[in-house]
C-alpha cells in the first residue's frame, strides 16, 4: 500500500497520490457493502480478484481501441491509472433483465432484452444513486447532449467487446455499471473497475439460476461461495488471456 496519504476512499477502493500528478495509485479493498451501504462485509480475496480482472478487461478493451485510464498494475492490489476528473454518473448496461430493473419494471428476471438498454444513474450516495431521465442529465448539466451521445455509443462499444470476451469464458455478461472521466485534454475515457462487484455474470455450464450467478448478487442475496464464485471467474479470464 502507498505511503502517501489517501486522495480518496470508497466502499471497495482507495485512491492514492503518486509523485507525478497525472497517475494515481488504486489499490483494491476487501470491503463489500450493498444497498448503498445498508449491508456490509469482506470477501476474502476479492481485492486482488477485482484487480487481476479489471486490469485483464481495461486492457483488452484498450486494445480494442477503447480509450481506459489503466496504465498497469504494479501489486496484486494495485493499478496505475491517468488522473481524471471523474463523470458523477453511472453507466449501467443491461442484456437480460435483473436486479433493480426487474424490481422496478416487473420484467421476469431472466428475461433477454431486444437490445442492450442503456441507463444513468446519479453517483450520489447520500441521493442513493439515483435513476436520471435525460432531461434531468440536461438539468444537472453533468454533460452535454453529444457528450452523453458519446458515453452511450462507448458503452454499447464495450458491451458488445465484453460480451464476445466472456463468452469465450463460458459466462453469459447479464449488465454492468461504468464509470467515465474526462482527462486531462478533456477526451472522455473510461474509469474505475470492471469486476465481479460491478457485473452480473451468470456461468454458462451451470443450468441453475441461482448456482449459476458467479458476481456480488451471492454477496447481495446472501447465497453463499462467494470467494468461490469470484475466484472462479478470475480462474477463466486468466486461462482465456493467458
Ligand atoms: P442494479 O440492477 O442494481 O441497478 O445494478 C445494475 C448493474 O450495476 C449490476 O451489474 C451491478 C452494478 N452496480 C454497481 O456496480 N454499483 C452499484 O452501486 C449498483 C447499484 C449496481
Amino acid at each position: 500500500m502507498s505511503t502517501k496519504e489517501k486522495l480518496y476512499e470508497g466502499k471497495a477502493k482507495i485512491l492514492y497520490p503518486t509523485d507525478n500528478p497525472e497517475i494515481l495509485l488504486t489499490y483494491f479493498k476487501d470491503d463489500a457493502t450493498a444497498f448503498n451501504a445498508l449491508k456490509r462485509g469482506q470477501i476474502r480475496g476479492k481485492g486482488e480478484v477485482n484487480c487481476t480482472v479489471s486490469v485483464a478487461l481495461l486492457s483488452y478493451l484498450e486494445n480494442k481501441g477503447i480509450p481506459t485510464h489503466l496504465i498497469e498494475k504494479i501489486s496484486p492490489l494495485e493499478m496505475l491509472v491517468k488522473a481524471v476528473q471523474i463523470i458523477p454518473v453511472e453507466v449501467v448496461v443491461r442484456n437480460i433483465a435483473a436486479g433493480s430493473l426487474c424490481k422496478q419494471t416487473g420484467l421476469p428476471e431472466g428475461q433477454i432484452l431486444p437490445q442492450p438498454l442503456v441507463e444513468f444513474y446519479l453517483k450520489n450516495d447520500d441521493l442513493g444513486d439515483p435513476l436520471l431521465t435525460y432531461d434531468r442529465l440536461m438539468l444537472l448539466e453533468l454533460v452535454t447532449d453529444s457528450q452523453l451521445t458519446e458515453l452511450k455509443n462507448l458503452t454499447l462499444k464495450i458491451n458488445q467487446l465484453l460480451q464476445t470476451f466472456f463468452l469465450e469464458c463460458d459466462i453469459t455478461l447479464v449488465d454492468f455499471k461504468l464509470e467515465f472521466g474526462f482527462d486531462g485534454e478533456g477526451k472522455i475515457i473510461l474509469a474505475d473497475e470492471i469486476s465481479p462487484d460491478t457485473c452480473r455474470l451468470w456461468d454458462n455450464k451451470i443450468s441453475d439460476p441461482q448456482a449459476r450467478i458467479m458476481d456480488k448478487d451471492r454477496f447481495r442475496r446472501d447465497l453463499g461461495e462467494v470467494e468461490n464464485a469470484y475466484q472462479k471467474v478470475q480462474e477463466r479470464i486468466l486461462a482465456k488471456i493467458n
